[in-house]
């Protein structure tokens, strides 16, 4: 906080002087302002402007310091302050892409509007709260239109691509992968998991691998490269499809997995290794209600492992995936706005995998997490990716 101002009108205990001179002070607001919600962020956002963020809903506006003092000065209604609602899902390049949920604050053309027009914004964010009603509003939508609730990651992304006519199912692999499919794509997914692929494959020469829940078969183009034999199922034909393109070597079926009775289509085929890359967390959160959990999943599959075989899982982090991403590349940091509970985390926690892997008989031999390799100079994304992890990966024997 800056230095202490005696203003007249200033709230009670509040010495909060913005000054426009000092782009980088960074104020954190929280309960010391008061009408502002306890958990809601003032961060900087350029030279003159703020960022006023609701993080537990994700939302933002884009402030200048002489609207906020405006606010805190508690003005006349029809004062003219500058703001805009930076609030956005974006995705535009991955999946990873913009989890704070606004668009650059510091970038973004600020509107002139009465202090009344910016307290009700402010109020409708949750920034401004009389109360914690605006809590509510938080979690998963349980009817895709619900208005009440901002809904889950997953539907937040139906959201989105349902507003830019995108289709889901190309969208996913186009943010994943470059377009001949042969590698990542410069995001997370190439800074944390390209290093761990050759620790992944090493002993696959000689082995059958099932890699389950397929998609486009760049997983099993490079077990079936390390010399691994591959079976790949998945329920879209359109991906089986693209992976008989991408790795010829390798056997694939467009096969749906809904009930445990389902996995007798494996028929007697054993595996070495069965290999599940962002799968697994659909069984604790599925898009509709589903006759099979995590659990089933993996006890079915430890059915269809070879003597000595293993489970290998890959899945988005669970602690620190799809969490706020903020602060600057010197100091990335992450808010953790929920962990037990799942509102718009799409991922279980570690205990509910733990319970998931000992429902299935199975035990954790190795556990890693992803993290990015040093990239000196790199941006906020890479930082954060060096600094927290954005998959783990764990291997289940029986
Ligand atoms: C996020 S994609 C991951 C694909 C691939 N493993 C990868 O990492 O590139 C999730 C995949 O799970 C598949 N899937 C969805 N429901 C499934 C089910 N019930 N059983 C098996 N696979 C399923 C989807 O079709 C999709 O290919």
């Amino acid at each position: 906080m800056d230095a202490p101002a005696d203003r007249p009108g200033a709230p009670d205990g509040l010495s909060l002087r913005l000054d426009d001179a000092r782009p980088n002070v960074g104020y954190s607001a929280m309960a010391a302002l008061p009408g502002f919600a306890p958990e809601s962020l003032i961060l900087p956002a350029g030279p003159g402007r703020l960022l006023l963020y609701q993080p537990a809903l994700r939302l933002g506006t884009a402030v200048s310091h002489a609207a906020l003092q405006a606010l805190l000065d508690g003005a006349p209604v029809d004062a003219e302050v500058e703001a805009a609602d930076v609030s956005a899902f974006s995705l535009e390049r991955c999946l990873h892409d913009n989890s704070r949920g606004t668009r650059d604050a510091a970038g973004a053309a600020l509107a002139r509007m009465p202090l009344a027009e910016l307290r009700a914004l402010l109020g409708r964010q949750g920034i401004l709260a009389v109360d914690s009603a605006h809590l509510e509003r938080r979690g998963k939508k349980r009817l895709a239109l619900d208005p009440g609730k901002l809904g889950n990651f997953h539907q937040q992304i139906g959201a989105s691509l349902a507003r830019r006519k995108l289709d889901p199912e190309s969208w996913w692999v186009d943010q994943k992968f470059e377009s001949d499919r042969s590698g990542f794509r410069d995001t997370p997914y190439r800074w944390c998991q390209e290093p761990f692929l050759g620790e992944l494959f090493a002993g696959a020469k000689g082995q059958t691998w099932l890699d389950f829940g397929c998609g486009v078969g760049f997983y099993a183009r490079r077990i079936a490269a390390a010399g691994g034999r591959v079976f790949g199922v998945d329920p879209s034909e359109a991906y089986v499809a693209a992976a008989r393109a991408l790795c010829p070597e390798g056997e694939f079926e467009a096969l749906r997995f809904e009930s445990r009775e389902d996995f007798a289509r494996l028929k007697d085929r054993r595996f070495d290794r069965i290999f599940l890359s962002d799968v697994l967390l659909y069984f604790f959160e599925p898009y509709a209600p589903l006759g099979l959990s995590a659990a089933d999943v993996l006890s079915e599959l430890a059915g269809r492992l070879a003597p000595g075989g293993r489970l290998l899982v890959l899945d988005p982090h669970g602690a620190f995936f799809l969490q706020p991403r903020l602060g600057s590349p010197e100091a990335p940091l992450a808010l953790c706005t929920e962990y037990r509970t799942r509102r718009f985390r799409a991922t279980p926690t570690l205990e509910e995998l733990s319970r998931a892997v000992e429902a299935a008989g199975l035990k954790i031999a190795r556990i890693r997490e992803l993290f990015a390799p040093p990239a000196p100079g790199a941006g906020l994304d890479r930082r954060f990716a060096e600094e927290f992890p954005a998959w783990w990966f764990f291997e289940l024997l029986r």
